[in-house]
């Protein structure tokens, strides 16, 4: 049934081997010869997406981060002013609504206490429309919002969001896409669009970098510490990989944009801090390499999950996890697995309650 483990030790280690399938079941449906249907938004959305001069996105947790990702997407393919923010901060402050502005959530659970006050909140406001990308049909968030996208992510056990995660951000790019179409775009998104039916089999070829990545988790499991970097769309997949490695394995994680590693965090690595680097083949590339320099210069031990067509060998200090080439708007999703798979890892070697972090809930319905 859906709530066993079929056969894997535990269910985030299930939902992670999921994604392949979860996340055709979330394209299904919702894509042309060349273009995205924007109809999947709602029999409302063409009209309404036409109007959008802004995005206001909230969320909380891993959905935060999914949220923050989508800037990067929304002001590349469709060219509007994108703004991200936790629930929790949101509701609280008094909100400038430029005209013209969507109000985007997304949640899991669609009961999270912050996110759907913060959707109260918005619809006492002059948005043009509210826009709920969620995972449980029903649930508030979906019944409060104006237009919907469920997320096919099926239900997940695991308190560690995973496969709700990547769902959320093809949702995300299928937005994305959507708006720049209402906009104008017309042929040059189709090769995306292209790279969104192929996305499944690379998730596939990623999965199978299971083994290797538990052969790296050995060497953080006596670790206290770890600093993810990335850039660029990057960023938010690094911050959701210490996120990962904080909930489940209880090792203090945090993340930066390589570029600020200057300004303050150089000063903690040494040899028993080490760094996690996602490395897509992007134009961003170079100057994450002169940031690992940084690192290594302090003996830092590097792991970096790079391009397969990226010239660098793994030595001594420096681990090279090799992922499937793919495009740059697509990266984000593919390099998400192995940090997830990473944090799964080290947890187990570290003997935690996988599914069920001390401390943490499925869903925060109290604020
Ligand atoms: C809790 C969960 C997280 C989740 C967050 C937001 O903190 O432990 O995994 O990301 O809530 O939940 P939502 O259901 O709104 O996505």
């Amino acid at each position: 049934g859906v709530t066993s483990k079929g056969g894997y030790r535990h269910f985030m280690l299930k939902e992670i081997h999921e994604q392949s399938q979860v996340i055709a079941a979330t394209l299904e449906g919702r894509l042309g010869d060349h273009q995205v249907l924007v109809n999947s938004f709602g029999a409302d959305a063409a009209s309404l997406f036409e109007g959008v001069r802004q995005v206001h996105i909230i969320a909380c947790g891993t959905s935060y981060h999914a949220g923050m990702v989508a800037r990067y997407w929304i002001e590349k393919l469709a060219g509007v002013p994108t703004q991200v923010e936790v629930a929790s901060e949101y509701r609280y402050r008094e909100v400038v609504v430029p005209e013209g502005t969507l109000f985007v959530t997304l949640s899991q659970s669609g009961e999270t206490a912050d996110t759907l006050a913060a959707l109260r909140f918005a619809n006492q406001r002059d948005y043009l429309g509210s826009l709920a990308i969620c995972n449980v049909p029903g649930s508030s968030l979906v019944r409060e919002s104006d237009l919907t996208l469920m997320t096919q992510a099926g239900p997940e056990i695991g308190v560690a969001s995973t496969k709700a995660f990547t769902t959320q951000l093809v949702a995300l790019l299928l937005l994305a896409l959507a708006l720049g179409r209402v906009r104008g775009a017309n042929g040059e998104h189709a090769p995306l669009v292209q790279g969104l039916r192929e996305l499944p089999g690379v998730i596939n070829q990623v999965l199978a970098l299971d083994g290797e990545i538990e052969q790296l988790s050995m060497a953080f499991a006596e670790k206290h510490h770890a600093l993810f970097l990335g850039r660029g769309a990057h960023f938010p997949i690094a911050l959701e990989g210490a996120l990962k490695l904080k909930e489940i394995s209880y090792i203090h994680a945090e993340a930066y944009p390589a570029g600020e590693l200057k300004h303050g965090p150089l000063a903690l690595v040494d040899s028993e801090m080490p760094v996690i680097a996602v490395a897509p083949n992007d134009e961003l590339l170079e100057k994450l390499k002169s940031n690992l320099q940084e690192v290594r210069a302090r003996g830092g031990e590097l792991f970096v999950f790079a391009d397969e067509s990226i010239r660098m060998e793994t030595n001594e200090h420096l681990h090279v996890l090799r992922v499937p080439a793919v495009s740059e708007a697509l990266a984000p999703i593919v390099y998400t697995i192995p940090l997830q798979l990473l944090a799964y890892h080290v947890a187990v070697l570290k003997g935690t309650d996988v599914d069920q972090p001390r401390n943490l809930a499925k869903s925060v319905t109290v604020e």
